[in-house]
């Protein structure tokens, strides 16, 4: 395989890539040789006088059937190809995929909620992709593989890793203006490894169960992908120190004073758009619908803590 390229789909794409490229390059050199041979041969100079030529059978049934056999052979390829990466082995493990603007989210049947994905080599995975809000597009470059992630569907996708490594998962479909910060990693991990890192997950996750923590929270809503906890300015303020704070915000065009308390961090995350911090766009997505009231309380709680 070429580099970079990996995984049981990778494999099968490859193949049919490889095989379709080898046939078109062999095609463009041989009509070439023909065009500059036949140029020459039948140069003016050397044939003064065109003549008719009549049909010639055996040419053309010729002609006519190796292309027909090569179409079809590349048409048998890519439908086989496509065919397996299209049915999902039994036994796949399931990972549901969420994304939204802008970020993806990963979560795993014990409960275990990421923002980066994490396989074990050698076992073939199920994605279950859904979005929270407008179109995007699951894509693996190293695998060959991509596919819709549409708000109100579950769309499904399968891929075998086979090497252990690090590769980007990037968003392939344009959904805003932070589109391209919806780039992560999916990391395969060999089995061993993957099945004490789930192990723990699910201890984790028994005792997280009872209370959900705010800043696992901050992390999993995609809040992180604008919002530093450090103080830096990303596409949206820090909330670092936020609390008690006096903000200039835009309010209908008009500027104004408010104090960041807990009526004013609730409203920012449910309205967004109403109070808009001077010198950041109005882009944040309301959180309306998608967060429990308890939810709420904890990342409000979270954010309190952050001095
Ligand atoms: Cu999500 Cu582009």
């Amino acid at each position: 395989m070429s580099p970079g390229v990996t995984g049981f789909s990778g494999r099968i794409v490859e193949n049919v890539f490889l095989y379709i490229a080898a046939i078109a390059v062999f095609l463009l050199i041989l009509i070439t040789f023909l065009m500059v041979y036949f140029v020459i041969r039948y140069r003016r100079n050397r044939n003064p006088k065109p003549e008719d030529i009549e049909g010639n059978l055996w040419l053309e049934i010729t002609w006519t059937i190796v292309p027909t056999i090569l179409v079809m052979t590349m048409f048998y390829y890519g439908y086989t190809g496509f065919s397996t990466l299209k049915k999902i082995p039994e036994g796949a493990m399931k990972v549901r995929v969420i994304a939204r603007q802008w970020s993806w989210l990963f979560e795993y049947e014990n409960g275990i909620k990421a923002n980066e994905l994490k396989v074990p080599a050698g076992k073939p995975i199920n994605l279950l992709l859904t979005s929270q809000d407008v179109i995007h597009s699951f894509y693996m470059p190293a695998f060959k593989i991509k596919q819709d992630a549409v708000p109100g569907m579950v769309n499904h996708l399968w891929f075998k890793p086979t090497e252990v490594g690090t590769y980007d998962v990037l968003c392939a479909e344009y959904c805003g203006l932070q589109h391209s910060y919806m780039l992560t990693k999916v990391a395969v991990v060999p089995e061993e490894e993957f099945n004490q890192w789930y192990q723990k997950g699910t201890e984790e996750m028994a005792i997280a169960k009872k209370k959900p923590r705010g800043s696992q929270l901050f992390q999993e809503k995609g809040c992180r992908a604008c919002h530093s906890i450090d103080g830096t300015p990303l596409v949206g303020p820090t909330v670092k120190g936020l609390f008690g704070k006096t903000v200039t915000v835009i309010t209908d065009g008009k500027e104004r004073q408010v104090v960041a308390d807990e009526t004013y961090l609730r409203r920012s995350l449910l309205e967004p758009n109403a109070d808009v911090v001077k010198g950041f766009p109005p882009i944040m997505p309301s959180q309306k619908g998608l967060i429990t009231d308890e939810e709420l309380e904890e990342i409000i709680r979270y954010m309190k803590e952050l001095k």
